[in-house]
């Protein structure tokens, strides 16, 4: 309940349980049907899948209506609806390799950036800078914003293939956005979005002007925050594919659909803050659509989920995919409130509105309850609980339940809310009327004060921005560690501001989106994973613009090892909450030293993890993949992965991991990197060899690192590291010892 809080993205989860029942059809269900031949041309693709089907449906009419999508591009899949038999049938078919039902994700939801050292003068490569495309999956975009005017900007780079078209309340692309879609499969209407790649709901065009807008000057939230907003990388191109919608959330046909059209496009970058999927590498589309992507050469950044601080939460942990954790920066919004009794005291949240007195009349929604039954309700302020009488030019103190009591409060005529929660969250709430969320200890001052006085009174001043000790720190809802999805490599990867972040937003939702919010602007502040993600984003995009042939695992790389250290005193879960530690843009770009991998490497570890062939072929057809047949991938996780996880066996032995290693010298050709090691207490850390030298550029040097660690350990996590130096560059790799018996 608490954790969805912050979130405007969070309420569709409500929404995404029986889709199937509104498509009128009650048996029939959407399914992806996965294929092993190549792709060939799109009419040809789907006179092969219409044959294919109509051998179970009967009739080609019949399997023409039930089709809804032929993949193409990247993969050879069709999504269509089906009778649970008639998709069993079409799994049993031979050309067939997998049919996977249908499923709906949801969305994780300006001075980051300076915050973060990559300030408007930073070093960049504007001439490649503009040849950058970066591709978001998300709600659409607001393409009048200020964020994504063309100032400057020559038309797109030869490469791309991409359209955007006339659209309903869609003024149309420029030289800054230059593609949008939607796609949205089900064809189900939903009532409160629109068909059209405009953003209704406001988070895409919130997570687009992050990575990539424009550098907007006197951006703020009603003056809050105010600063010059501007995404990673201003010069950079963008291209939306709508595919989350405010009442369903995001299907996996229609990301699938979104992934296969952007490769084909030409995206250098994809950024995807959705989640929700499973963790077999194999079946979620998420990590399908980001493996064929990779294969292309497009780097796939993913949001590591809102679902901290609860460990192995994590989502979008695939090793092809970059998983980006949600940190503080060192803003915070508060607001003063003054007690009839002299007495101030803060709370946090965004308020903006301006006192009308000097003080208001104080009531505890417990004491006014519509009626008896309603008492319990009361003390939350949830709808229909309340007295209007009572509440009527007051304010109401409300215990923290669902979102929405302000709306509440406000909608009988109340004038504002104080809401106490035993939690207090990262992410500040922003209020419809005059509001503030206060602590436990707080929320004893008041409740003191109420028992003191017969006439309680108090009044909530408008919000103030306030700067807090830079250390970063990972947001308490940023998803944990250590990764479902495998316990030989660690997730999230890295950490970007996801706490509070100024960008545009849509003019067609009010900031809220409560009833009765008349606040509308063109930037807003957001919290979530979903935020951090176009950050790193960004950052990639960054890094590709001076390295364009750099694969997507060898910019990965760079950014994992020149992230800042993040402090371990201040963030107990350590790595798996922050992974590699805190973005250091400037440094990623010149990172001296990577580890690069390649679809085989992948394919190595996909054997070595326990996928067997036959579960391969969404990731590798039209390839077969014969696990007992390959080469195996070295060393304990089989891939040459920028960090390292160690899980121990039991609790009675000593376990040892021997992690094989190669690096490709990026820096100067002539260089000497020395090994430093820190090991945590209770483990053995050794490098082989300790000292690597290079002659040339794209040398590449093999090293080992064997960890042997004791079955007894202080924590169910410990950590250190291993760090390369040069006399000009720093590469680190965390090294993380996991005890699952704990
Ligand atoms: C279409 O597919 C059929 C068989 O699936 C093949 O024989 C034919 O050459 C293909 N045509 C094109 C234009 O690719
Ligand atoms: C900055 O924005 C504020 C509020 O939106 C506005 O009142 C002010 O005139 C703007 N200043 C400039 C220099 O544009
Ligand atoms: C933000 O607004 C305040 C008050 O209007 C002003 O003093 C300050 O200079 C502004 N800051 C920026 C970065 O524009
Ligand atoms: C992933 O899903 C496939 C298809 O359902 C299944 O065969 C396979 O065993 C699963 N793999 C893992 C590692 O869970
Ligand atoms: C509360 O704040 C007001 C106005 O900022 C100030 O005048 C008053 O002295 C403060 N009261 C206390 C007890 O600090
Ligand atoms: C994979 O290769 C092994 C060893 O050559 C063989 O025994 C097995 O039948 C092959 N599996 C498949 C599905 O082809
Ligand atoms: C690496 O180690 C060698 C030998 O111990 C030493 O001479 C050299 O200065 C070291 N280089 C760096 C960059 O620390």
């Amino acid at each position: 309940m608490l954790r969805q809080k912050g979130f405007h993205t969070l309420p569709l989860l409500l929404f995404l349980i029986g889709l199937v029942g509104v498509i009128g059809d009650e048996q029939k269900k959407f399914y992806i049907v996965y294929l092993g031949d190549r792709p060939v041309d799109k009419d040809n693709a789907t006179k092969t899948h219409v044959h294919l089907l109509s051998s179970v449906k009967g009739s080609q009419i019949d399997a023409k209506d039930s089709m809804v999508y032929s993949y193409c591009n990247s993969f050879n899949a069709f999504a269509a609806k089906l009778y649970e038999d008639e998709a069993q049938k079409l799994a049993n078919m031979d050309q067939v390799f997998s049919v996977i039902p249908n499923q709906y994700h949801k969305l994780h939801t300006t001075r980051s950036w300076d915050f973060s050292g990559l300030t408007q003068t930073a070093k960049r490569k504007l001439e490649t800078e503009r040849d950058i495309i970066v591709g978001l999956l998300d709600t659409g975009i607001t393409p009048q914003s200020k964020s994504f005017k063309d100032d400057g900007l020559g038309p797109p780079p030869k490469k791309w293939k991409g359209s955007c078209g006339q659209f309903a309340k869609f003024s149309g692309c420029n030289n800054k956005l230059i593609g949008a879609k939607y796609f949205k499969l089900d064809r189900v209407p939903d009532p409160a979005d629109i068909f059209s790649p405009v953003d209704v709901d406001g988070h895409g065009t919130h997570t687009s002007s992050t990575l990539a807008g424009n550098v907007v000057p006197n951006a703020s939230l009603y003056g809050l925050a105010n600063g010059t907003a501007r995404g990673a990388v201003p010069s950079a191109r963008v291209a939306m594919y709508k595919v989350c919608w405010v009442s369903f959330g995001c299907s996996d046909m229609d990301i699938l659909a979104a992934f296969d059209a952007a490769a084909y496009d030409g995206v250098d970058v994809i950024s995807i803050s959705i989640g929700g999927g499973n963790v077999n590498y194999t079946t979620d589309s998420i990590s399908i659509g980001a493996f064929h992507a990779m294969k292309k050469g497009i780097i796939t950044v993913a949001s590591a989920g809102n679902d901290g601080p609860n460990p192995a939460s994590v989502s979008n942990s695939a090793p092809w995919i970059l998983t980006v954790a949600a940190s503080g920066i060192d803003r915070d919004f508060r607001s003063e409130v003054h007690l009839g009794n002299g007495r101030n005291i803060t709370g946090l949240g965004v308020s903006t509105f301006n006192p009308k007195k000097e003080l208001y009349p104080l009531i505890r929604g417990a004491d006014a309850a519509l009626n008896s039954e309603s008492k319990e309700s009361a003390l939350f302020c949830t709808e229909d609980s309340l007295d209007p009488a009572v509440v009527k030019g007051k304010l109401v103190y409300c215990k923290l339940g669902r979102r929405g009591s302000d709306s509440v409060v406000k909608g009988i005529g109340g004038v504002g809310t104080i809401i106490e929660s035993d939690r207090i969250y990262d992410a500040a709430e922003i209020f419809m009327a005059p509001g503030t969320m206060v602590d436990g200890t707080i929320g004893e001052v008041i409740d003191d004060y109420l028992k003191s006085t017969k006439t309680p009174s108090a009044v909530i001043y408008r919000t103030h921005a306030t700067k807090r000790a830079p250390a970063p720190f990972v947001a308490a809802f940023s998803s944990r560690g250590p990764n479902p999805g495998s316990l030989h490599i660690l997730k999230p990867d890295i950490a970007a501001p996801g706490v509070n972040i100024l960008a545009a937003f849509t003019p067609m939702r009010s900031l809220t989106g409560l009833k009765g919010d008349t606040q509308f602007s063109d930037f807003t502040i957001m919290s979530g994973t979903s935020m951090a993600c176009p950050h790193i984003a960004g950052v990639a995009a960054y890094v590709k613009s001076f390295h364009p042939d750099w694969s997507p695992a060898a910019i990965k790389s760079a950014i994992l090892t020149t992230a800042k250290p993040i402090s371990r005193r201040v963030n107990e879960d350590g790595e798996f909450a922050f992974g590699a530690g805190q973005m250091n843009p400037t440094r990623a770009v010149n990172p001296g030293l990577i580890y690069d991998m390649d679809e085989m490497s992948y394919i190595q570890f996909l054997c070595r993890e326990g996928y067997s062939g036959s579960t391969l072929p969404t990731l590798v057809a039209p390839q077969h993949i014969n696990c007992s047949k390959i080469i195996p991938g070295l060393g304990y996780d089989a891939l040459n992965y920028p960090t390292m996880q160690l899980s121990l066996k039991n609790k009675q032995e000593p376990t040892t991991g021997v992690f094989r290693r190669r690096v490709t010298n990026v820096g100067q050709a002539i260089s000497i990197y020395n090994a430093t090691i820190i090991a945590p207490k209770g483990v053995e850390i050794t490098v082989k060899p300790m000292t690597l030298s290079f002659t040339r550029v794209l040398q590449k040097r093999s090293f080992k690192v064997v960890v042997r660690a004791n079955p007894k350990m202080s924590s169910i996590m410990v950590s250190g590291s291993l760090v390369w130096k040069s006399s000009r560059h720093t590469v680190k790799s965390p090294i993380v010892i996991y005890s699952p018996q704990g």
